[in-house]
């Protein structure tokens, strides 16, 4: 899958698949949304408390949600587990600018360079109270029994209309049953099938405002 370098609207890069048509975050903006909707609308909505969270990422791709979580004050332990298929070449990974794009936090660029360097298959610190787990596998091959139930997913694949095999009511399901009761699942996503197949899998759908460029955006809870 080839792949290339475009810089999006508020200054930081994404990355466009020509043979997919599709690029990795939205060309308004990729920090922007990646931040409204992962971030904003996600970890920042989860109730404060000192026990361990359980978050669960579909395509680690640019490694931005992560760089974003571990640049949040977290106040307890994480446990980031990430899944991807097709992973960046280094080449790539160290051509993104996302580690020199928040003055506020000079510990961006080796954080993004860890991400990206760190093993496959097993959970690793990135920093003092947060360990990843980078999965390199096909969502439809991952074995759930070894992972932990979740508290927080960021559904981020590719768009329904290239992968719609990534957005049905079969994966959320899947999803549903490793999440823990009151576990919230944001996607930048609003399109109508997909929250009835959210729906269909037991979730119960909010929408939300969508990040600059798009009106909508998806959470979904598993109620408790
Ligand atoms: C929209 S991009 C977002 C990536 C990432 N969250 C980011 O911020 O860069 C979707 C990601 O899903 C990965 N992907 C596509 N199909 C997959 C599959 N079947 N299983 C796991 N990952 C997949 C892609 O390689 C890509 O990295």
């Amino acid at each position: 899958m080839s792949r290339k370098l475009v810089t999006t609207s508020d200054g930081s890069h994404t990355l466009f698949v020509p043979e997919l048509g599709e690029h990795y975050h939205s060309i308004h903006g990729a920090v922007q949304e990646s931040t409204h909707v992962f971030i904003k609308h996600g970890l920042e909505t989860l109730p404060t408390d000192d026990i361990p969270l359980y978050i669960f990422e579909m395509g680690l791709g640019t490694g931005l949600n992560l760089l974003l979580t571990a640049l949040q004050p977290l106040g307890r332990p994480v446990h980031y587990a990430s899944i991807e298929a097709y992973p960046l070449n280094a080449e790539e990974a160290a051509s993104l600018n996302y580690g020199s794009l928040f003055d506020e936090h000079p510990e961006a660029k080796s954080l993004l360079q860890t991400v990206h360097t760190l093993p496959w298959g097993e959970p690793t610190a990135l920093k003092p109270g947060l360990t990843i787990h980078k999965l390199h596998a096909k969502l439809s091959e991952l074995d759930w029994a070894v992972l932990p139930q979740f508290n927080l997913i960021y559904f981020d694949a590719f768009a329904p209309d290239v992968q719609p095999n990534l957005w049905s009511e079969e994966v959320f399901q899947s999803l549903y049953n490793q999440m823990h009761p009151g576990g919230i699942l944001v996607t930048y996503c609003a399109k109508g099938s997909v929250k009835r197949a959210m729906k269909a899998a037991g979730f119960s759908i909010e929408r939300l405002p969508g990040p600059p460029g798009k009106r909508e955006m998806t959470r979904a809870r598993k109620l408790i």
